[in-house]
């Protein structure tokens, strides 16, 4: 009698499932009576894409062959379109598909949106510096609001490299430097862009990218050599991609390096054994832009027919703008070069996914103007980016408690071209979003007072920098130092705003000089000798080398780019109505030659400091870091106490730790558990970040922080790719960064 209501509910279950099961059958099916109807060209048309004719984000020229590809639009020779911007232009070039090819397959349009498409997010790499997922998974949700509103069904985003490599210019569109926080961040942006059920018109498909080890590129130079070992593929770089695999991500794209001596978009290994093997991804991978193409170049393929054969047989499914698959693929298969049952996986994948966003129900569903009107810059998203901006803001140094300000403080000073600077807050991956559509600091400012002056000071750099061009530095015109010194004589605090233009980080953008660029430092160090109260406001796409201002400047807070919302978001935490509790999610160097530094390196056989110099060092400079991965203040102070370590009787591992905020403020800190396994049977670094917890504490208030190591967190990946967990003893360090906090042990059997 007790279970009258169960079998109510296990029917409403087995139906749910079983619809689901049936949808997916009823694709499968469909997909296969398709794909017998297609012609070897059609098949090989679904591996097409084509760029748009707005912008470029590659090296191909601008529009390119219109009358190509209308021609081959007709014939059904184009699966995909990438920078197509719209409802209207998504509409016309689908309906030419949809209504004039034989078989009317809808297209699938992809689109840039790394931290949104006209509301911008902050940067990756500050959202990342947030620790917080269910933010950063809101995050995503917003950019594809605004991405389904025009027509785009399809993001290259999320970007998952783990780098520990400031010059290279991407570090601002991924997750840091840890595989753990990386592969966390990952999963929330592919649920955040994909949302529950992929076949609502507000939801798209999402990419993790790029597959694999780019972040490695040597140097830091883009598009460099990669050469690394597996222990570092398999446990560093490899996570962040199997956990969007698991979070079902719906495409994957490969990319320009090569790895270890195979260019990764001709890399079977990579994309069949790994991905689609091992990993049993169901999605599709993408090239790079003219990746396959330039398969050639790179020496692995003699011409472009045969670096398609490569792409094709490696597991590359679909071609983006290199026109190997569309110029030569059909002739290869027909010379038995490529088995067709190579092209038939991946046709079968790509309009799987098709199928999932709904596009055989109708090709139009994001084809829908009044969405079109209402969604993009919506005051809902405004909000979101504003709380995702206000949690992404590290407070790296208060010594003199100068912050937060008093919101009726007289005589503050703000100096800095980029505190004017509306355009910059929006990072170099805003592709379509609209220019100067930041808020400034100096409008976030005017939210609080009107009490303040601002001097901008010699400009840092040219106005008219573009997504396709390098920024001029001004290095030489220093008109405007000393009006900005003059001024700051009398200032009762000044608000130094420096960093970097917001295009010079992202693609294409490595420097070999990480220091504040231009006349920055002077202007700093020229304001420092008249007036000790500074608050240096960094905005940046990557950690910047500042030994000087580090040690002379009493309060830095980093703010990176962040957004739309950027300056409402610094105002509120530079007079306290935001506590900051951002962490780095990336070391700052000291200097470039310490590059790549990163907290979770190996113990080397001479790290202990000996009296002579035969030990791991350098001669003019320190081993540590500026500020360590994990770092991060707060306008409140939290106090660690009361480890506790024990053994479940599942053999887990349970770790407990006190945190009460001693401050007057209320305050969220990121309770971090890094853990070392100092023996082991390859060298493990000397600690890793294992688990963390983002927790909000009232002043004065108290919790236990709980953490449960299972084998997921105690293992690592062999050199055979096998998952091992050894015994021995572990260390654990519980605390607010990587450099500092409680230690305990614990014996594995
Ligand atoms: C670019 C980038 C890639 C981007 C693609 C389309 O070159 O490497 O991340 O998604 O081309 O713009």
């Amino acid at each position: 009698m007790k279970f009258r209501f169960l079998k109510p509910l296990c029917f409403i279950v087995f139906l749910s499932l079983n619809t689901k099961l049936m949808s997916q059958q009823d694709h499968t099916e469909k997909i296969e009576a398709l794909l017998k109807k297609m012609t070897l060209e059609e098949k090989v048309g679904q591996m097409n894409q084509y760029n748009g004719f707005y912008d470029v984000t590659g090296p191909a020229p601008k529009n390119g062959n219109a009358a190509l590809k209308y021609e081959h639009l007709k014939k059904g020779w184009v699966g995909s379109m990438l920078n197509v911007r719209g409802v209207e232009e998504v509409q016309k070039l689908q309906q030419l598909v949809v209504e004039e090819s034989r078989l009317g397959i809808p297209m699938i349009f992809g689109f840039d949106v790394i931290h949104g498409l006209k509301t911008q997010s902050p940067i990756p790499l500050a959202e990342a510096a947030s620790w917080d997922m269910e933010a950063i998974e809101e995050s995503a949700a917003v950019a594809a609001n605004e991405a389904s509103a025009v027509g785009l069904n399809w993001t290259f985003a999320p970007m998952v490299d783990i780098s520990r490599d400031a010059r290279w210019g991407r570090v601002m569109e991924g997750g840091g430097e840890d595989p753990f926080l990386g592969a966390k961040i990952g999963a929330a942006r592919v649920r955040g862009f994909q949302g529950k059920d992929l076949s609502l018109n507000t939801t798209i498909a999402a990419t993790a990218k790029h597959f694999a080890a780019y972040g490695f590129a040597e140097a830091g130079k883009e598009y460099n050599t990669v050469d690394i070992g597996t222990n570092t593929l398999y446990n560093i770089v490899f996570p962040p991609f199997k956990a969007a695999v698991e979070a079902n991500v719906q495409s994957v794209m490969n990319g320009f390096n090569i790895l270890n001596g195979v260019p990764v978009t001709a890399d079977a290994v990579l994309q069949r054994d790994f991905l689609k093997g091992k990993w049993g991804f169901q999605g599709f991978v993408i090239s790079d832009w003219s990746s396959i193409a330039e398969i050639a170049p790179h020496g692995f393929a003699k011409n472009l027919k045969h670096a398609g054969e490569i792409a094709a047989k490696a597991g590359s499914d679909m071609d983006m703008e290199s026109k190997a698959y569309v110029t030569h693929l059909a002739a290869s298969v027909r010379e038995g070069k490529v088995e067709e049952r190579l092209l038939d996986d991946a046709v079968r994948r790509i309009l799987k996914v098709k199928f999932e966003l709904g596009l055989f129900d109708d090709p139009y569903r994001y084809c829908n103007e009044k969405r079109e009107k209402e969604r993009l810059f919506h005051k809902d998203h405004m909000e979101a980016v504003l709380e995702m901006a206000k949690k992404s803001i590290v407070l790296l140094k208060n010594d003199s408690g100068l912050l937060p300000l008093k919101k009726d403080q007289k005589g503050i000073l703000v100096i800095g071209d980029l505190a004017d600077d509306k355009n910059s807050p929006l990072g170099s991956w805003r592709l379509a979003s609209d220019t100067n559509s930041a808020v400034s600091v100096l409008e976030g400012m005017d939210s609080y007072t009107k009490d303040y002056s601002f001097v901008q000071g010699p400009k840092y750099f040219d106005d008219d920098a573009s997504f396709l061009q390098h920024v001029k530095i001004n290095t030489d015109d220093t008109s405007g130092m000393e009006e900005a010194v003059a001024a700051a004589k009398n200032a009762s605090v000044v608000v130094l705003v420096a960093g970097e233009h917001g295009f010079m980080s992202g693609e294409a953008r490595s420097r070999t000089n990480i220091n504040l660029p231009g006349l920055q430092h002077q202007l700093i160090k020229a304001i420092h000798k008249v007036n000790k109260n500074i608050v240096l406001v960094l905005m940046n796409g990557r950690p910047l080398a500042l030994p000087w201002e580090a040690e002379n400047i009493p309060t830095i807070l980093e703010t990176w780019q962040l957004g739309s919302q950027s300056g409402n978001a610094i105002a509120q935490t530079l007079f306290g109505d935001n506590n900051p509790s951002g962490k780095l999610p990336m070391t700052f160097p000291r200097s470039v030659g310490q590059v790549p530094i990163y907290y979770n390196h190996y113990r080397t056989g001479r790290a202990t400091r000996e009296p002579n110099v035969f030990w791991s060092h350098y001669a003019d400079e320190k081993n540590s870091p500026q500020f360590p991965f994990g770092h991060g203040l707060s306008y409140t102070q939290f106090k660690y106490s009361d480890l506790s370590i024990s053994k479940t009787a599942q053999k887990e591992i349970s770790v407990s730790v006190s945190v009460t905020n001693k401050g007057e403020m209320e305050g969220q800190e990121v309770v971090q558990l890094y853990l070392s396994d100092p023996v082991a049977s390859i060298v493990r670094p000397v600690k890793e970040l294992k688990a963390f917890k983002k927790i909000r504490l009232e002043a004065g208030a108290s919790m236990t922080v709980r953490f449960l190591l299972t084998q997921k967190e105690l293992g690592f990946y062999t050199t055979d790719y096998e998952w091992t967990v050894e015994p021995g003893t572990f260390e654990v360090m519980v605390g607010g960064s990587s450099a500092e906090g409680l230690s305990g042990s614990f014996e594995l059997e």
